[in-house]
């Protein structure tokens, strides 16, 4: 058994593991992959301070989000194709959330379904909706959410169409890989993760695949994308969507101090800083950045999560520090999962919480819910000084 003690040891073992198909598709950003690396970059960027001489004992990590209990503010955030990265990923993951006492995001696009992961916890997990055109299959994924018992619904809204992933279109990227001269030679080197999905029978988009009609390549996430998302999605189809469930939305994806303030205007109880981990909009600011002039425009008023470039639990603690409520992590846990199943992705918690409580100690602080930007030295100029217009 490896040593792990960082959230890079995880990506290594699982970068070995895990069809390359499926390590690019996490490992990208959209074009020049510029956003992809601001993300992490810009974490760097922000310091800690150091206090000493203060008492260190009893600390805390827990908080709430959208009212419910967390061991730490950290939620797996919604990834697609969870379930090509480890057999069941999704079943995987969700479990280990759950045992972890942190909410987990099951994505539209995942390949276990809500009925399968509801079948497989005990606690209420959140649903990721993409917005499709199709009325009927909406509401019909809402009852179906509400059937297993999810107790929020974190609605995307930064994803009408895909930004241009190109390795995902160099690899030919599916659920199930389709089996090409280049992805055979690729998928032979992997054996444990071929005998394991040869073990399960959840292969396919399990959310899609025999409820939404009019795709012509139901294995082709960019196929789903282009032929069932919807292009004229707003606010009030929003609001309506928020209608339709009844109960908790969270809106993910907002970067501008406007949307966060028609989010508001549509009832949300919670939006996500977000710009989809640089996946959409290459040339948007890293959401670390974004952050504070969204927390300045409506931190009084809505709780604010954040997720893009969480690699450790001192970007956590920055990005709370900064004014955010809670985050989430994609690919930190895509890599435990990928590495190591359901135990990688506990490992990959652990890693994090562990570092989230040393430093925060470091800081002179106790509890994460009194972190702030006394603790932080942010450098002039972070948010930008960018012209109007
Ligand atoms: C889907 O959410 C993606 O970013 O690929």
């Amino acid at each position: 058994m490896p040593v792990i003690t960082e959230i890079a040891d995880l990506k290594r073992i699982y970068k070995r593991r895990v069809p390359k198909m499926f390590y690019d598709y996490a490992e990208s950003g959209s074009y020049t992959e510029q956003t992809f690396r601001a993300n992490t970059e810009d974490f760097a960027k922000i310091l800690l301070k150091q206090k000493v001489a203060v008492d260190m004992s009893g600390r805390s990590t827990e908080s709430t989000m959208i009212g419910e209990k967390v061991s730490m503010p950290v939620g797996l955030a919604p990834v697609g194709l969870t379930g090509m990265q480890s057999a069941d990923g999704e079943i995987k993951a969700a479990r280990a959330a759950e045992k972890f006492g942190v909410p987990f995001t099951l994505s539209t696009m995942s390949i276990c379904s809500i009925e399968d992961v509801a079948a497989h916890t005990t606690k209420p997990f959140w649903f990721q909706v993409y917005t499709l055109k199709d009325e009927d299959f909406m509401r019909r994924l809402f009852e179906r959410a509400r059937a297993a018992n999810c107790s929020a619904i974190v609605i995307t809204v930064d994803l009408q169409l895909l930004g241009q992933r190109h390795k995902d279109l160099k690899n030919g990227l599916s659920a199930p890989p389709k089996f090409t001269l280049k992805s055979m030679a690729n998928l032979a080197t992997k054996v444990g993760w071929g005998l394991e999905m040869l073990g399960t029978k959840r292969r396919f988009f399990g959310n899609i695949v025999g409820h939404a009609k009019g795709v012509t390549d139901p294995s082709s996430l960019s196929s789903w994308t282009a032929e069932a998302f919807d292009l004229t999605l707003d606010w009030k189809r929003i609001a309506r969507f928020k209608e339709m469930w009844g109960g908790k939305v969270i809106l993910k994806g907002i970067m501008d101090a406007e949307d966060a303030k028609m989010a508001l205007s549509v009832g949300a109880d919670a939006i996500v800083v977000s710009n989809h981990g640089g996946r959409q909009l290459d040339g948007a600011l890293s959401s670390i950045r974004a952050l504070p002039r969204i927390v300045d425009a409506v931190g009084d008023k809505v709780e604010i999560h954040m997720d893009s470039g969480i690699r450790s639990g001192q970007d956590v603690l920055k990005a709370l520090a900064l004014g955010a409520k809670a985050t989430y992590v994609g690919r930190s846990f895509v890599y435990g999962l990928g590495a190591m199943g359901e135990a990688g992705v506990t490992k990959s918690l652990e890693v994090i919480r562990k570092e989230l409580d040393i430093t925060m100690a470091l800081c002179g602080e106790r509890d994460v819910k009194a972190l702030g930007r006394h603790n932080l030295l942010i450098p002039k100029g972070f948010e930008g000084d960018w012209q109007d217009g």
